[in-house]
């Protein structure tokens, strides 16, 4: 498992990092928790040092099931969550309505907004503090960003919780460069990025994290799934399943994307590697990518994509399957 400093923090992270959003069940057509808690231990047994949960991940679920997971190995881990989704004020930006399975388009339950206030945060990590069962987080990061909070009141609140010892290092994730330069001095940068997913390298963001060296987490970097070539045009997806009803996940995609994914097959042979270990062996190798968040929902994923961490593909090789595999 190749390792790598996470931005000015200097805390050694695995290349492949373990994202925990799946086995909180919500917006995943729901999640088994002992497979979840097995999903953890193997890929921690297999040289993954970095997890990444949220509160959102199921309302404290993945938060919950994580801690379950833990508890007997904590030192083992750098644990990441964020802040600033919230569902228990209204204060803030509204985000969306939401239920116990995923989004709504219609009003239900829950209204989640995206909130970065002093007050919220703090009541957030102690929530989060206590649902890990660790005095700790090793990574905070702010989940989403919002326009009523000055980013100098949340990022002084997130400065003395560092001081305070509750936290290690300060990330923020679904940022804009104008974010990322208002908020100062941080360790990370978490984005959506895969060979499906290439706007960072567009948009100047993973060249400014580059330059700063400021860490950068991609999230996201097999689609939701579908750069693993598993999903078939017969896969149903569970209720509240981001993927249900996607486009991404239509027929006529599925079949894009299998017919790309065939033609870097041989390369995945060549090394006995699967396709998705050719996924995130390509976005671990993109320069300024530090980690490669995978989500896992059992054991199987897991092993899997922790060795990719151990695949090593040539510069010819990785250019080859990042001009086939584009959308
Ligand atoms: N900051 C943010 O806003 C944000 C947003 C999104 C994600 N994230 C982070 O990034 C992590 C990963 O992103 P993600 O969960 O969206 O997507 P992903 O890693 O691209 O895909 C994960 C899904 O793909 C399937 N899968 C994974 N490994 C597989 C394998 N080896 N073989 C077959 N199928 C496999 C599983 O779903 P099935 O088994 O159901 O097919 C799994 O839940 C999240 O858990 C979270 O920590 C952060």
């Amino acid at each position: 498992m190749i390792h790598r400093k996470l931005g000015p923090s200097g805390i050694e992270v695995s290349a492949v990092g373990f994202g925990a959003w799946a086995i909180g069940g919500w917006m995943w057509g729901g999640a088994d928790e002992n497979q979840a808690v097995a999903a953890v231990h193997a890929a921690l047994d297999h040289g993954v040092n970095l997890i990444d949960t949220a509160p959102i991940y199921g309302f404290g679920r993945s938060e919950e099931i994580v801690g379950r997971a833990i508890g007997d190995r904590r030192e083992r881990v750098v644990l990441a969550t964020k802040c600033g989704m919230v569902w228990d004020r209204e204060e803030g930006d509204f985000f969306f309505h939401s239920n116990d399975d995923g989004v709504t388009f219609r009003p239900a339950e829950k209204k989640v907004y995206k909130c970065l206030r002093p007050d919220s945060i703090r009541a957030e990590l102690e929530r989060s503090l206590q649902r890990l069962g660790t005095e700790q987080v090793d990574l905070y990061q702010t989940h989403w960003q919002e326009s009523t909070t000055p980013i100098a009141d949340t990022m002084a609140e997130l400065t003395k919780m560092k001081e305070e010892g509750k936290i290690r290092a300060i990330g923020v994730c679904n940022a804009s460069l104008v974010h990322l330069a208002a908020y100062g001095p941080i360790d990370s940068d978490q984005e959506k990025f895969s060979l499906l997913d290439r706007e960072i390298e567009q948009n100047g963001s993973l060249a400014y994290c580059r330059r700063q060296g400021i860490g950068l987490l991609a999230y996201s970097p097999l689609a939701n799934g579908l750069l693993t070539g598993k999903i078939g045009p017969d896969r149903q997806f569970g209720a509240g399943d981001l993927r249900r009803g996607n486009r991404r996940f239509g027929k006529s995609n599925l079949e894009q994307v299998a017919a790309m994914l065939e033609q870097i097959r041989p390369i995945a042979e060549k090394h006995r590697a699967t396709l998705a270990q050719l996924a995130i062996a390509w976005t671990i190798s993109r320069p300024g990518v530090t980690v490669a968040l995978c989500g896992a929902r059992n054991p199987q994923q897991a092993t899997e994509n922790a060795a990719a961490g151990d695949l090593s593909l040539s510069p010819e090789e990785l250019e080859t399957i990042g001009k086939i595999v584009h959308l």
